[in-house]
C-alpha cells in the first residue's frame, strides 16, 4: 500500500509541477479541475503575499483532491458503463431501442450536451443499471451523538451501514420483478419508480454528502454509451460468467468479454 501511495504521489506531483510551470509561463490551463484548483490557489497565495500563507492549499492538499476526484470518479463511472454493456448485451431489444433513440437525436454526429440530457430511453436504461448494479453497494455512517431512528435509540460511536444494493433489490419497494431488468419502471422518472418518492433509489448517496460528480458521471456515461451505440452492435462472448462481486465497487468477477461488431 505504501509503495502504491508513493507511486501515485510522484505521478500527481509531476503533473502538478508541469501545470504550475505552464501557469507561470502565462499559458491558460483553466479548463479542467486541476487547472482551476492551481490557478485559484496561486491567486490566493499571491493576494496574501506570502507563499506559506495558510489560506492557500498545500501541495499535499492539492494531491489529495486530485486523488479523491480520480479514484471516486474513474472506477465508478467505468463499472457503470461495463454493467450497461453487459445488460444491453443480455437484452438486445433494449440495445436496439437505445440505438434508435441515439441515431434519431444525433445521426452519425458527435453527441452534444443539450441533446444528451434529452435522451429518455438511454436515461431509463442507465438508471435501471444503477439500480441493479450500483457501483457503490453501501454507504457507511458513524453516529456522533445519540440518534433516534424510529423506535431505535442509537448511542454515539455506532457504525451504520446503508445497504444500497439490498434496498435497490427489495421486492416490497420494486415489486415481485425487483431483480429483473425493466427500464420502463423509470419511464415516469425516479419518484414514480420508487413508490411515490420513497428514498429507495440512491446510487449516488443522499443528503449533504451526495455525490458531487453525479451530473458529470451521468453525462459522461450517456456520452460514452451513445458513441458506442452509434458505431457498434455488441453481445457477450460465450466466456462471460455472470458473477457480480465487490472490491470497493461492484465488478463482474471474471471481467466483461464483449464482442463488438461495426455497424
Ligand atoms: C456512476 C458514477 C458514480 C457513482 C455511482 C458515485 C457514487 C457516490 C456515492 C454513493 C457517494 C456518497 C458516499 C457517501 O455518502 O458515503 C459519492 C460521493 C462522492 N463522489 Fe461520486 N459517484 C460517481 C461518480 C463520481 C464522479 C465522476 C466524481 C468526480 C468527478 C465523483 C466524486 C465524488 C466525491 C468527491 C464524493 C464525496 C462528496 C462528499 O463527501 O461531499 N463521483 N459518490
Amino acid at each position: 500500500m505504501k509503495q502504491i501511495a508513493r507511486e501515485v504521489r510522484t505521478l500527481v506531483m509531476s503533473i502538478i509541477a508541469k501545470r504550475e510551470k505552464a501557469i507561470q509561463n502565462g499559458e491558460t490551463t483553466k479548463d479542467d479541475l486541476l487547472g482551476l484548483l492551481l490557478e485559484s490557489n496561486m491567486r490566493e497565495k499571491e493576494q496574501k503575499g506570502n507563499s506559506d500563507s495558510i489560506q492557500g492549499m498545500t501541495t499535499d492538499e492539492v494531491i489529495e483532491e486530485c486523488k479523491t476526484f480520480y479514484f471516486t470518479g474513474q472506477e465508478t463511472t467505468s463499472v457503470l458503463l461495463t454493467w450497461t454493456l453487459i445488460v444491453l448485451s443480455m437484452h438486445p431489444e433494449w440495445q436496439e431501442k437505445a440505438r434508435d433513440e441515439v441515431l434519431q437525436h444525433f445521426g452519425g454526429k458527435k453527441p452534444n450536451f443539450d441533446s444528451l440530457s434529452r435522451l429518455k430511453i438511454v436515461t431509463m436504461i442507465i438508471y435501471e443499471v444503477l439500480r441493479l448494479y450500483p457501483p457503490a453497494v453501501m454507504l457507511t455512517r458513524c453516529t456522533y451523538k445519540i440518534i433516534q431512528l424510529g423506535n431505535l435509540t442509537i448511542p454515539p460511536g455506532v457504525l451504520l451501514r446503508l445497504p444500497i444494493l439490498f434496498i435497490h433489490h427489495d421486492p416490497e419497494i420494486w415489486g415481485p420483478d425487483a431483480t429483473e431488468f425493466k427500464p420502463t419502471r423509470f419511464a415516469e422518472g425516479i419518484s414514480t419508480a420508487t413508490n411515490n418518492g420513497q428514498l429507495a433509489f440512491f446510487p449516488f448517496g443522499w443528503g449533504p454528502r451526495i455525490c458531487i460528480g453525479q451530473n458529470y458521471a451521468l453525462l459522461e456515461a450517456k456520452m460514452a454509451l451513445s458513441m458506442i451505440l452509434q458505431h457498434f452492435k455488441f453481445g457477450l462472448s460465450e466466456n462471460y460468467q455472470h458473477a457480480p462481486y465487490t472490491i470497493i465497487t461492484l465488478h463482474p468477477e471474471y471481467g466483461a468479454p464483449v464482442k463488438f461488431q461495426t455497424l
